[in-house]
């Protein structure tokens, strides 16, 4: 086991040249923009109210605990660090000597080792629960939207982006129940069929889950959600859910409400290799305006990217509309080099279109295919 550092934060893990899921006390710097994001929200939640009870449920070396010690200012409440792993919980309990601040904090630390399931099974309210297993949250879903707070924010990743990316249709329809595929924007569609799992998770439990951030990068989809105890809104979520007929571009050329689709639709015009119809997925805002502003007000040492990250979304969440691939675009219309994509958005006019954090050769804009084609000439 050797000694890293992230952000603020020092602590012990393995490393191995191939991160895998049998390493030992499980570390991976790929990850840091995921933790990052954790943090942000955290951040965030501190600067709205004073939380009660704070959970990291898969915690393996204690980082994201110990960054948030050390770069935010948590008041005294509850903060449990688990993990199944007894070697996790033993490199997490040295590590806290490594970091002044939570060295010194007044408030309840609790070392746990065992299921996340029987963890969050009972006891008191969280504000906070952060899901992050190898592949799917599936399994972890039920039990953390019972024990969150109302109010309380549920952070979500899952590491199965071929089940919901489209590269296994059959798995996603399986695992997800739904209809997936493959496109140049299939990390947006999988955070919107991820989100709408989640949201029909918490409905069965009169719980709405608004998700608050929603992100997708490398070979992972992470999301937020602020939890209410609502039944109406709840129901009003699932009926507003929707199923996409997309192209080849990945944009979205009609809109389907769930509560209106006639029961053959999705699976006939899934078969249409060039429009396919995915879903049910969220059509909700994928971020909240407070949070997003909060970039300006945050201690957390976000790295570059993740800064850089965060501004796309700042842009992207002004602009309603679909997001279109450029290179997949002007490939159809024959063009002999893609535009540069400021260009087309300088077009379309700033208001109208944006960068989308789901793509580096995508925008997000609310004007029609023809207008898009005609600021690509
Ligand atoms: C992807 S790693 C977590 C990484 C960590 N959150 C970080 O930021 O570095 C998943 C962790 O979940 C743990 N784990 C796997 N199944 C679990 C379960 N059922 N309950 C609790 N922990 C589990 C593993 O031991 C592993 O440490």
């Amino acid at each position: 086991m050797e000694e890293h550092v992230e952000g603020g934060a020092r602590f012990f893990a393995d490393t191995r040249s191939v991160v895998s899921a049998d390493m030992g006390v499980f570390y991976n710097p790929q990850m840091r923009e995921n933790r990052d994001l954790s943090l942000f929200v955290i951040s965030w939640l501190l600067s709205c109210r004073t939380p009660r009870r704070l959970i990291f449920p898969m915690a393996a070396s204690g980082v994201r605990p110990w960054r948030m010690f050390e770069e935010l200012e948590v008041p005294p409440c509850e903060v449990v660090i688990n993990d199944l792993d007894p070697r996790a919980i033993e490199a997490a309990k040295s590590s806290r000597a490594l970091n002044p601040r939570a060295s010194a904090w007044g408030g309840s630390l609790i070392f746990s080792n065992t299921s996340a399931q029987a963890l969050l099974a009972s006891g008191k309210p969280a504000d906070y629960i952060e899901i992050d297993p190898f592949g799917s949250p599936l399994p972890f879903l039920d039990a953390a939207i019972q024990r969150i707070a109302h109010r309380g924010v549920l952070a979500v990743t899952a590491t199965d982006t071929a089940a919901l990316c489209g590269t296994y249709p059959k798995t996603g329809l399986r695992k997800y129940h739904a209809f997936t595929a493959r496109s140049p924007l299939m990390h947006e569609h999988a955070a919107r069929i991820l989100a709408h799992v989640v949201e029909r998770n918490a409905s069965r439990h009169g719980r709405y889950a608004r998700v608050i951030f929603a992100y997708a990068h490398l070979h992972y989809v992470k999301l937020f959600f602020e939890v209410y105890d609502s039944k109406s809104a709840s129901a009003r979520i699932i009926a507003d859910a929707e199923y996409w007929r997309i192209d080849r571009t990945g944009f979205t050329r009609e809109r389907v409400a769930h509560a209106h689709l006639p029961v053959s639709t999705s699976h006939e015009r899934g078969q249409d290799a060039d429009l396919r119809f995915i879903g049910p997925l969220s059509a909700q805002p994928l971020a909240d305006a407070s949070l997003i502003e909060h970039i300006d007000h945050t201690s957390v040492q976000l790295s570059p990217t993740t800064r850089a990250a965060i501004g796309t979304i700042r842009e992207e969440s002004r602009i309603a509309g679909s997001a279109i691939d450029l290179h997949v675009l002007a490939s159809e219309m024959g063009l002999a080099s893609v535009p540069r994509t400021a260009h087309v958005i300088e077009r379309l006019g700033a208001h109208r279109a944006s960068r989308t954090r789901f793509s580096d050769t995508a925008i997000r804009t609310g004007a029609s295919l023809d207008e898009i084609r005609e600021a690509m000439r």
